[in-house]
């Protein structure tokens, strides 16, 4: 069968990979998508039985710093395009081992941004190579006011803040975003960059605050509230952000970044005490009955206070816009994950139990 364009997807097995994918395969049946993932402890085929058969679909094994295979990948597909979501991505697990997000974040994308460049050899037309980033590059802002409703605070991060990391996971991504400028601004290679905030949704592994929360107050397993709980994050629907990417990957302007968020700020406690409302109006329970759950625990170090983005330009520009309300999309994710008990089963077992443990036996 002949495809009008080959797209590599990277850590399409991932969370937000799989809406990726998804999408791309049911909307785009000319093109050929070719998820490439090593399935680290993160990557979960499951997260795509639903199109593993479709004609336009193939899966590669493979680590994104192996360059011959890289290389190998973009010469036997022919690849066109490259929209690169593979990563470490769980900020906590950066503070205990930053090595592997040096390697697969920094040292993972370059591999990738060469094996592409040598593959297009300098012929960019029609080409693209996309990267999928985080708004945490920007480091932290503050709260005007503590007692404040939403927005907290008059600043946003914007496409020109200056990136101040601060965790060894904004730092590893901060720097993979600077070699993809690098490589547009040295060989004229047509690179696209996008920061989003927080994602959340189906398929999301349950170390990070919503999917784990909800899981633990199905179990009535303590919640690990990080300090006071008062650190505040934009929160986006994962398919608005496939959604995103899709319009950027098509319309964007090559070069250039754009931010991609919900305009839906929430303080961390604020959004635990709506799971709770929502897993119990959901099983039943009576109001209030998982509320002893919360569990004050040590601060994460170097926790950055708020995340607020301004994605005003891409809804200017090229017409995007979140199309769930927060409480739509909470309420489908918490469902979703009550419904599907099955695949948080498999993956909350064996080493990640442990790692579970060990993480909070201390709080
Ligand atoms: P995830 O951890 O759920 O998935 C990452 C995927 O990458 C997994 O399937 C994993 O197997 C794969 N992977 C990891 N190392 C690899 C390697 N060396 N080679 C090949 N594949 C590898 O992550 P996610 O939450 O879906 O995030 C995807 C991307 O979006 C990341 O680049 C992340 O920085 C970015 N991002 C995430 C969020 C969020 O809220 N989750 C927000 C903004 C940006
Ligand atoms: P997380 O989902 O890890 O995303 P990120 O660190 O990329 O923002 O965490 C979201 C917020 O929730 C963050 O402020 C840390 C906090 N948090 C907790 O309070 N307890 C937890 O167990 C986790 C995983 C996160």
């Amino acid at each position: 069968m002949k495809f009008c364009k080959n797209i590599l997807i990277t850590g399409g097995a991932g969370f937000i990979g799989s809406h990726v994918v998804r999408l791309f395969v049911n909307k785009y049946p000319e093109y050929r998508i070719v998820n490439l993932d090593a399935l680290t402890y993160a990557g979960n085929l499951a997260n795509l039985k639903d199109i593993e058969n479709a004609p336009n679909y193939v899966f590669v094994k493979a680590d994104i710093c192996d360059f011959d295979k890289m290389c190998a990948v973009m010469k036997e597909y022919d690849i066109d395009g490259v929209i690169h979501l593979a990563a470490e991505s769980h900020v906590d697990r950066s503070i205990k081992d930053p090595f592997t997000f040096a390697r697969t974040n920094v040292m993972g994308t370059l591999s990738l941004l060469q094996a592409a460049r040598q593959h297009w050899g300098g012929q960019w037309s029609g080409k693209r190579f996309y990267h999928i980033s985080t708004d945490e590059v920007y480091g932290a802002l503050e709260l005007d006011a503590p007692e404040e409703p939403a927005p907290y605070g008059s600043c946003f991060f914007t496409e020109s803040t200056p990136y101040t990391p601060h965790s060894p996971y904004s730092a590893s991504k901060a720097s993979s975003d600077h070699f993809v400028r690098a490589y547009h601004d040295t060989y004229g290679m047509p690179t696209l960059v996008t920061n989003c905030s927080n994602n959340y949704g189906p398929y999301q592994f349950p170390e990070k605050l919503i999917p784990l929360f909800i899981n633990n107050i199905r179990h009535g397993k303590p919640l690990p509230v990080y300090g006071k709980g008062e650190n505040v994050r934009d929160w986006l629907y994962v398919v608005d952000h496939a959604r995103a990417i899709d319009v950027i990957f098509h319309n964007g302007q090559v070069g250039d970044t754009y931010n991609i968020g919900g305009f839906n700020e929430w303080k961390n406690i604020d959004i635990v005490k709506v799971l709770i409302k929502t897993v119990d109006k959901l099983l039943g329970n009576p109001v209030g009955h998982s509320d002893h759950l919360i569990t004050y625990v040590t601060d994460r170090a170097g926790h950055d206070l708020r995340y607020a983005i301004d994605s005003s330009k891409l809804h200017r520009e090229l017409g995007w816009a979140p199309s769930l309300q927060f409480e739509e999309g909470i309420e489908l994710t918490v469902r979703w994950y009550l419904d599907n008990q099955d695949w948080l089963d498999n993956i909350t077992s064996g080493e990640y139990e442990k790692y579970y443990e060990e993480m909070y036996s201390k709080s």
